[in-house]
């Protein structure tokens, strides 16, 4: 397990890589630059998920309490990587449940454009992201969804049997010159863009609480047996508080495939 020792020198330098799409030349050994600066310098298209979650893999009570699940670290992490993308996106159903401000606070660096995807405009305009004079909010909405007044931009999305499609919304986000994206939650929205492919990497933060019962953080649809499980290639990150789980969910990315069988080998030695 690789140790994050982040110093305010080493995020700045982070910083100035966010959308220069050069992340191998500061490839320099350091261990948060081999978690950050694939998010920094990602491609246009980049995707990344993100759950915190508890040690029994729930991300709130039953009753809805979702906060404080990670630890200080945990939050900074998230907030490193809001950072470091152009858009964050969450489902109506965690914005009705936590009314979060998806903004950074935990460390420096600009706020993301927050997205909510919104399909049939269940959201009153009454939630906090649209009075915080925070970052620009933009709702995504099926093109049948009835028109309400909103102080954000509204993207309409033809839906189609299963809601909208996740290509059509990273389409509309890229057409707005968004390309480099964290979906942050919850579980529904997290596994319709890992469904239609579109996840590059998957962070998985783990605190050490246990609470019992709950939602976990990702809800795909049921396999029968394990050996159709998804069984990504992941690297392990000490964050201090929490334990983070660096996924490379996408095939062709080989570098983290190499890297973690790299850590892996060392861990047995
Ligand atoms: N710990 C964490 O990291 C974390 C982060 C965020 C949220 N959360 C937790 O997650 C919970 C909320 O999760 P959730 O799964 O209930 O809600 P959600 O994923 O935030 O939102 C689900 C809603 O969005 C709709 N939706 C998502 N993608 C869609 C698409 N492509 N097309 C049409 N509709 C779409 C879903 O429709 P369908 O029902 O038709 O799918 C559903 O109505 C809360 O408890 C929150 O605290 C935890």
């Amino acid at each position: 397990m690789r140790k994050i020792d982040m110093t305010d020198q080493l995020w700045a330098r982070l910083l100035a890589m966010r959308g220069s799409a050069c992340a191998s030349a500061m490839d320099d050994g350091d261990p948060a630059v081999a978690l950050y600066a694939p998010i920094a310098a990602a491609p246009a298209g980049f995707v990344l998920a993100q759950v915190g979650q508890s040690l029994d893999g729930r991300v709130a009570t039953p009753s809805g309490d979702a906060r404080d699940i990670s630890g200080p670290d945990g939050i900074a992490h998230l907030h490193r990587c809001r950072a470091l993308v152009e858009a964050v996106i969450v489902g109506v159903g965690t914005v009705k449940m936590d009314d979060p401000r998806l903004s950074v606070r935990a460390v420096k660096g600009p706020n993301p454009v927050r997205v909510v995807i919104d399909c049939h405009a269940e959201l009153t305009g009454e939630e906090r992201l649209f009075r915080d004079g925070g970052a620009p909010v933009i709702l995504v909405q099926g093109d049948d969804a009835p028109a309400k007044s909103y102080k954000a931009d509204i993207l309409r999305v033809r839906p189609g049997e299963g809601g909208l499609d996740p290509h059509d919304i990273l389409d509309a986000l890229s057409a707005r010159g968004l390309t480099r994206i964290l979906v942050e939650g919850g579980a529904r929205t997290i596994a319709r863009f890992m469904e239609a492919g579109l996840v590059d990497r998957l962070h998985v933060a783990i605190a050490p609480l246990i609470i019992g019962s709950g939602p976990a953080g990702i809800a795909l649809s049921p396999i029968e047996r394990l050996s159709s499980a998804c069984r990504p290639e992941a690297r392990v990150y000490a964050l201090g508080s929490d334990i983070l789980f660096d996924c490379a969910l996408k095939p062709s990315d080989r570098s983290a495939s190499r890297e973690s069988q790299d850590v892996r080998v060392a861990d047995h030695a």
